[in-house]
């Protein structure tokens, strides 16, 4: 996988923001929608930050923007401050021109048996715009996308799935403690990742190192969902140097 290396985090998510607005900037010239998928979590906050800056300074427009989100823990109410709703729209959505009817994400309030039509119909929508344009990602310390953790297939598409202890334990203290982290989440698939056009995957700091590694350089196995990113054709590791450190 092609990789870039940033020595700070906000040059690192002033490069994505740029991939990010120069795509948007040419689709709405088109006039054609843009088909983003969207990542949570502690690594793409500078990258939401730069949008935002992007929007409320250079007129960066979002009204043509359909996103999709990568995953939400279930169960979950949209309005508990553990939900990846609340964060989106907290860290992103509340401070940009995106319309509310163009924000998709995986609901953690459906009942376990709605849960499977929810996935179709979730892979659908993706389908029915096209499909997407550009997929954001980080990696987890169990080398997840999404949550795709350890064993995840190939070909997966969007699901229920169950946490990795490790991925638990990385969410514990955004939880007040592991045993309040939930045991299953609903995430697209390592397929419906890779059916993106372009993939960014970035990583910040020295606990990401290794699994880095394992990712970009190791061989391609259902272990390490991330290392499945090798097989796609236009997909990019932006990195920090920490997290560099181990790549050869
Ligand atoms: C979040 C997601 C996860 C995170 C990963 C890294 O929507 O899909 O794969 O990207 O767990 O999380 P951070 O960035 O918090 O280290």
């Amino acid at each position: 996988v092609p990789t870039v290396i940033f020595e700070t985090s906000s040059e690192l998510a002033k490069y994505v923001a740029s991939v990010v607005a120069d795509l948007v900037r040419s689709k709405n010239e088109a006039g054609v929608p843009t088909i983003l998928g969207l990542p949570t979590g502690s690594t793409p906050l500078g990258v939401y930050r730069e949008l935002i800056r992007l929007h409320n300074e250079e007129q960066l427009d979002f009204s043509n923007v359909i996103t999709f989100n990568l995953d939400e823990y279930w169960p979950m109410d949209p309005d508990s401050i553990h939900s990846y709703h609340k964060f989106m729209h907290e860290n992103f959505f509340d401070h940009v021109n995106v319309k509310p009817e163009n924000i998709h994400i995986p609901r953690g309030d459906i009942a376990a048996e709605e849960v499977d039509s929810f996935c179709e119909e979730y892979e659908r929508s993706i389908e029915k715009v096209g499909g997407l344009d550009l997929q954001l990602l980080g990696i987890g310390r169990s080398g997840h996308i999404g949550f795709n953790e350890p064993g995840s297939a190939r070909n997966s598409l969007t699901r229920l799935v169950n946490l990795d202890p490790v991925t638990r334990r990385d969410a514990a203290s955004g939880f007040f403690g592991e045993d309040n982290v939930p045991h299953h989440a609903i995430t697209m698939g390592v397929g419906s990742i890779l059916s993106a056009k372009k993939i960014i995957i970035m990583a910040l700091g020295e606990h990401k190192a290794s699994v880095v590694k394992r990712a970009a350089e190791a061989e391609v196995t259902d272990e390490v969902s991330a290392s499945f990113l090798q097989t796609h054709t236009n997909s990019l590791f932006a990195v920090d140097s920490a997290a560099a450190a181990e790549l050869t």
